[in-house]
């Protein structure tokens, strides 16, 4: 399976990270420190996750170069406005001790207005062009080197890139699970050369162990001698996805690292379980926000 991914750009983005969502203080550091340590070169962080000041601590501890590292970071929805964006980005590079970023996400495809509490910004929610723009500037003046997007369904990501971009989305980062394995999305976004990246993986903090006792998961497992984990992290990238599993349990921050290519027949078992049910999505916050519509469905 491959240890990298080239992009548009000519780097190569390690194709498993660690995941800091969900990684409460205290417990946030240990974690990124026993992942560097078992040879993880790539952490998925953002603004939102509030954990960006002890992740970029546990990293400047570990004394491994910055240009080793592979540092994601991602744009939150308050601050959309073309005039916010690089003071977003400044917060989150001095947070993270660091002078740039690899990668920086649109995180959702959802503005809001600045300051307010889930107030729609009507404009640039319809229209995230504004915004990309300045993103594309802060790629030219070396504060992030790969810029793409997260949460966006196949109608958004044409939505965007129907303008005349400068530089293409890198990867669109967005659910990818047993219960929502999203087959249309991971044909297109292959036939458009629009790498993705697979966020609750094993299906978030709530499904863990649902998706761990699938019993072909676990048939899987015992066929090839490797934990029910590595092979869903596994599948992920057989898949041609990023894979960015979470945890803050250094045994199994250690186990996750640790992929292997599943045999064709075991693959294919395994994709087709994952297709057998009704698709269920475990992260969907368009009612906690009020949006009044499903991101995932509607096109605004
Ligand atoms: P913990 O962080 O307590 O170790 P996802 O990556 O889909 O967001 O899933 C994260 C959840 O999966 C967390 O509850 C995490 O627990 C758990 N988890 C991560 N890796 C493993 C593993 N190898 N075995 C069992 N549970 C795991």
């Amino acid at each position: 399976l491959p240890s990298h991914y080239q992009l548009p750009s000519g780097h190569q983005i390690p194709s498993v990270a660690l995941g800091v969502w969900k990684a409460t203080p205290g417990e946030v550091g240990p974690a990124v420190t026993a992942a560097l340590k078992a040879g993880y070169r790539h952490i998925d962080d953002a603004w939102a996750y509030r954990n960006e000041e002890e992740v970029g601590k546990a990293i400047k501890d570990s004394g491994i170069p910055r240009d080793e590292l592979w540092l994601t970071s991602k744009l939150w929805n308050t601050f959309h406005a073309p005039e916010d964006v690089e003071e977003a980005l400044d917060d989150s590079l001095s947070k993270l001790g660091t002078e740039y970023l690899d990668l920086y996400l649109i995180h959702w495809p959802i503005a809001f207005k600045k300051g307010s509490n889930n107030e729609l910004d009507v404009a640039l929610t319809a229209d995230p062009y504004p915004t990309w723009q300045k993103l594309e500037e802060m790629v030219d003046k070396g504060k992030v080197r790969n810029i793409g997007i997260s949460n966006f369904n196949i109608a958004r990501v044409k939505n965007l890139t129907a303008n005349p971009l400068k530089y293409q989305p890198a990867v669109n980062q967005v659910e990818l699970n047993f219960w929502n394995p999203q087959p249309e999305l991971l044909a297109w976004a292959r036939e458009n050369g629009l790498l993705l990246e697979a966020y609750s993986p094993l299906g978030s903090n709530n499904q863990v162990k649902e998706t761990l006792s699938v019993p072909e998961v676990k048939e899987i497992a015992g066929e090839l001698g490797i934990t029910p984990a590595q092979v869903i992290i596994s599948w992920h990238v057989q898949r041609g996805t990023v894979v960015l599993p979470k945890s803050v349990t250094p045994s199994r921050v250690q186990e996750n690292l640790q992929i292997t290519a599943l045999p064709e027949d075991l693959f294919d078992k395994l994709e087709a379980a994952a297709a057998a049910h009704p698709p269920k999505r475990v992260v969907n916050p368009s009612q906690s926000w009020g949006l009044g519509f499903d991101l995932f469905e509607d096109e605004w």
